[in-house]
């Protein structure tokens, strides 16, 4: 698969088309940002961490039936991924509350929440990413009902197998943000699972292993990253 041009770039990524109309190439930058692009900072390696997480993750929940967009690790900081058409949401799962959720609703982080919570954002960036219902998404054009449904349902699904997944790791699942496309009538689960996207605390002594490290200054960040790494089994080469 040969590498063409440039097409997009993200935050944390850019996206180069191949010589396959229907692939892209994703690469992962060690850029980070927080706070709808107000912190920035590089952390060291952060792309080769999430690159090889995101790889590990999307090849565990294909093997167990959920689709997706990714086919294969090329490199360091770059996959093979299928062209989807990204639905603009942010589908965000939480299994205890924190972050922003603990925020709005005066609630503890920390405090288990008796039924998981799906939420979804409309994703731009002029807006900040504000959060909406089924009914505004389906009003305003960005989906439809049906593709909600799968949608939900996938998310679902995602949550049950990483937070086993996760446990046995000594590593608990937060919350967490998947986003979706659309390809060939269908809908894949695209972009990336790593802990830029995820809340993850250690199991034992609760202390935070993700980009949380970053946006409240609690030091230690590339290590988090290289930590989680490593215990879902994957090569640390530094
Ligand atoms: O900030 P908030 O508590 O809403 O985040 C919930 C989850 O979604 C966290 O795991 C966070 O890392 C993730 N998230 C994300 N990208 C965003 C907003 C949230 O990955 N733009």
């Amino acid at each position: 698969m040969e590498k063409k041009e440039f097409l997009y770039e993200g935050k944390a990524k850019k996206v180069y088309s191949t010589d396959h109309d229907d692939r892209v190439i994703i690469y992962y930058k060690d850029d980070a940002t927080a706070f709808n692009g107000e912190k920035r900072d590089q952390i060291e390696d952060k792309g080769i961490f999430n690159n090889s997480i995101t790889s590990m993750i999307f090849e565990l929940l294909e093997k167990h039936g959920v689709k997706t967009h990714f086919i294969k690790k090329l490199n360091e900081r770059e996959q093979l991924c299928r062209k989807v058409e990204i639905i603009p949401l942010e589908v965000i799962v939480r299994n205890t509350a924190a972050g922003s959720m603990a925020k709005r609703l005066g609630i503890e982080e920390g405090m288990e929440l008796k039924t998981t919570v799906f939420e979804i954002s409309y994703k731009n960036d002029d807006l900040g990413d504000p959060l909406i219902n089924d009914y505004h998404a389906v009003a305003i054009g960005l989906t439809t009902f049906e593709e909600l449904e799968t949608i939900y349902k996938t998310a679902e699904r995602v949550n049950s197998i990483l937070k086993d997944f996760f446990l046995k790791q000594n590593i608990k699942l937060i919350d967490f943000k998947l986003e979706f496309g659309r390809y060939n009538g269908e809908i894949l689960l695209a972009d990336e699972i790593s802990p830029d996207t995820c809340r993850f605390w250690d199991a034992a002594t609760g202390e935070k292993l993700d980009k949380d490290r970053f946006r409240r200054d609690l030091g230690n960040v590339r290590e988090a990253y290289a930590e989680i790494l490593k215990r879902i089994g994957g090569v640390v080469n530094a």
